[in-house]
């Protein structure tokens, strides 16, 4: 089922996720559920928050990125993956710049620097852990959906001026004054 993405404004967004155990009802159905509200929004990550659950799990899909790209050499291949209780161990290297973009705040890009490198450590969709290194395009990704599980969203770390640019926009999105091809649920607790 193709859940509403719950867009920038609502509270949710700005909470530290909660862990979750194997115990968690429904979690197999909510996984399919975020894998579908992904790709019908041609996301390449989302966040549990960004469907209202304060959990701390998302699912990326860097593969579909590996078609896009002219050279593939030197990268890591792109891998489809589902991540719980993620803790970030480490991230290392001099930081890089790459333009960002999020579902919950749509038509809106900026640069964010992050380093290149992570360690982290993961339960899969079987609560099976894994402690991985990432880097390039894969770890940025798990970087913008570890921020989203701390409640942290991407423009928080944009450069002051450019944070100063979009501050209308993001206002219209808060407002709800905005429509996409995908269904977007606005905060109306004020
Ligand atoms: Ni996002």
């Amino acid at each position: 089922m193709i859940l509403p993405i719950y867009a920038y404004g609502q509270p949710v967004l700005k909470k530290v996720a909660a862990h979750i155990g194997p115990e968690f009802e429904g979690l197999e159905q909510l996984i399919a559920d975020m894998w579908e509200t992904m790709y019908h929004a041609d996301g390449v990550g989302l966040a549990a928050p960004q469907i209202g659950a304060s959990i701390r799990l998302f699912v990326i899909d860097t593969e579909q990125l590996d078609k896009d790209e002219k050279d593939k050499k030197d990268k890591e291949p792109g891998f489809k993956k589902v991540f719980i209780n993620a803790e970030m161990l480490d991230e290392t290297g001099e930081t890089w710049t790459y333009e960002e973009g999020c579902l919950s705040i749509p038509r809106i890009r900026g640069d964010v620097e992050r380093p290149p490198v992570i360690r982290l450590r993961y339960l899969d969709e079987q609560f099976q852990p894994h402690e991985e290194s990432f880097s390039g395009i894969n770890a940025r990704v798990i970087q913008h959906e570890y921020d989203h599980i701390q409640g942290v969203l991407f423009t928080e770390r944009l450069k002051p001026l450019k944070k100063r640019l979009i501050q209308r926009k993001l206002e219209d999105i808060r407002q709800g004054k905005i429509s996409m091809d995908y269904k977007l649920r606005f905060y109306s607790g004020r």
